[in-house]
């Protein structure tokens, strides 16, 4: 490792509410939905921040929410390592909203009864609404909403009113306005319960009286004073792959530093068709962001001779990557700063959330190793993905860039399977690639995909073409839909589609007589092949 990239510096910490914006904590028990509730509470223009279930009431009261919102979580009240409700909390005159496990939290402390129902509920529920309360004015009496709990509420606290039941549930909501408790046994934030953004900004906008300012606007705004204050007249070096969250975070430190910002884009050959071109040409030429675009195809290639192993492949491409990123940097002298799209489910993630049933472990080959001695710049740290691209949209980034599909670092040679990722493979498997971006997008499905590619294994296949015997390569279509990666189904392309993608294909791309389609959801299979 290059001197450059030697020692290590912390990342600068989080940075907390932007200035003159209410905020309201969403206190973590470890739900399922718990960083969905944050986003959806920054969706009616609040900022949100998920803190762990210890955090303590010294902590919130430091921070001064205009509200607190309790998650759901899989444990039992009743269990004895259940995570537990600071009473404290309850004393700092915040307003708090309790959803799910976090209304049986605010039952179980209040002095209300919290018991195990015979049946649990789980999914869609039918929602009475007895009395509206703050939480429901002007919504209608009987709606759906969905649950997923076991424990049940059976009565709420002295000073409570109950406002609402289901089908399995003797309390379904509860208030005491006085005190400005809340309580809810179903989820607001899916959006399987079709008033649930309404009664989110009831608790907002009229329990906490929050301002709703909280925008794309606003956070670029914020975020350009925050990199200034932190980068002041320091140089800046940003890594760009093309994809979306690099892409914003270079384009925020750009409007914020100008030209003390240079973008080190590494064309390793292993992109798709356009791809490298369409990034020179939005950041060099569009935006006239300082660019080094580096042709590192032959290092690459070169690397990969003879290799089939796909952790091998991998590892090759990472450590070549490091070692090129690493050469520029050392040419760009000064260099203090290091941008990185981290974004705030990445935070969540690595800071590993006490009490939740799973942790996705990311991984992220092609990324940049942790010990580098640079200051790392992480503008998107507060930000999830949506948001992320709402900013692009608002940074003028081309709509292309803003919804491309998530690709993997080591791009098109973890596609071409159980062989060496040569450079006619590559262009073999670039070209049916485009063929299929090509009519997915003008059916107007390239935005209902999580991803769509195709897959080339280092197979061959007999075949019929132009009454010759061909032995020739078969290209595997892989679409699917997700909400995270973490799992996804295959996507029910339309046949009409897939009949015009194949005959593209093996009309136009020389060697390909076969085209399959990939059928499997995650579990079992992931969705790269390899
Ligand atoms: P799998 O194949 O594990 O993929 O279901 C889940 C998501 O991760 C992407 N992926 C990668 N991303 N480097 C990356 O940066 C990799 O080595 C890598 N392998 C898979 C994959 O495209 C999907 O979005």
């Amino acid at each position: 490792m290059s001197d450059t990239l030697a020692a290590t510096k912390s990342p600068a910490s989080a940075p907390a509410r932007p200035a003159g914006t209410d905020e309201v904590l969403v206190v973590d028990f470890g739900g399922q939905y718990s960083q969905l509730i944050a986003r959806r509470v920054r969706e009616c223009g609040v900022f949100s921040e998920l803190l762990p279930a210890d955090v303590g009431a010294e902590e919130i009261a430091r921070r001064a929410p205009a509200g607190l919102i309790l998650s759901g979580g899989p444990a039992s009240v009743y269990a004895p390592d259940a995570p537990a409700l600071d009473a404290a909390l309850l004393e700092l005159g915040i307003p708090v909203l309790g959803i799910c496990y976090g209304m049986q939290l605010l039952a179980h402390s209040l002095g209300g009864l919290v018991e195990r129902a015979e049946v649990g509920e789980f999914g869609r529920s039918d929602l009475h609404v007895h009395h509206p309360g703050r939480l429901f004015a002007g919504l209608p009496a009987e709606q759906s909403c969905w649950m997923s709990h076991r424990d049940t509420v059976r009565h709420a606290p002295a000073g409570f009113s109950e406002l609402a039941s289901s089908t399995v549930s003797p309390v379904a909501a509860f208030e005491d306005p006085a005190r400005a408790i809340y309580g809810i046994q179903f989820h607001p934030e899916v959006v399987h319960t079709p008033y649930g953004q309404q009664i989110l900004t009831h608790f907002l906008a009229d329990v906490c009286g929050c301002d709703r300012t909280w925008t794309a606007a606003s956070i670029i705004d914020e975020q350009i004073a925050r990199i200034r204050a932190q980068v002041g007249d320091g140089q800046v070096i940003c890594g760009l792959s093309g994809g979306i969250d690099s892409s914003v975070a270079a384009l925020l430190v750009h409007r914020a530093v100008g030209d003390q910002l240079t973008c080190v884009f590494v064309d390793h050959g292993l992109m798709r068709k356009g791809e490298g071109e369409q990034v020179i040409a939005a950041f060099r030429d569009t935006f006239k962001v300082p660019l080094v675009a580096v042709d590192a195809e032959r290092r690459f290639l070169d690397r990969l001779k003879g290799v089939s192993d796909p952790e091998t492949k991998r590892k090759l491409i990472g450590a070549e990557f490091i070692r090129v990123f690493e050469e520029e940097a050392a040419k760009l002298s000064g260099a203090h700063y290091l941008v990185q799209g981290t974004l705030y489910s990445d935070v969540i993630e690595s800071g590993g959330r006490k009490g939740s049933a799973t942790i996705k472990s990311h991984h992220n080959v092609g990324g940049l190793p942790d010990d580098i001695a640079f200051e790392l710049v992480e503008p998107l740290r507060m930000l999830f993905k949506d948001e992320v691209r709402a900013v692009g949209a608002e940074l003028g980034l081309p709509e292309r860039l803003v919804w491309r599909q998530p690709f993997p670092g080591p791009g098109l040679a973890i596609r071409i399977i159980g062989g060496e990722a040569t450079k006619e493979r590559l262009d073999l498997l670039r070209d049916a690639d485009h063929i299929l971006q090509d009519e997915i997008r003008k059916a107007g499905l390239y935005h209902e995909l999580w991803q769509s590619f195709c897959v080339l294994p280092d197979i061959r296949s007999v075949g019929v073409q132009g009454d010759e015997r061909t032995y020739g390569n078969v290209i595997v279509i892989r679409a699917v839909t997700s909400d995270d990666a973490m799992t996804a189904d295959w996507a029910r392309l339309p046949y009409d589609l897939l009949e015009q993608i194949a005959s593209r294909m093996m009309g136009e791309l020389s060697d390909v007589n076969r085209v399959v389609l990939d059928i499997t959801s995650k579990p079992p299979g992931t969705i790269e092949w390899e």
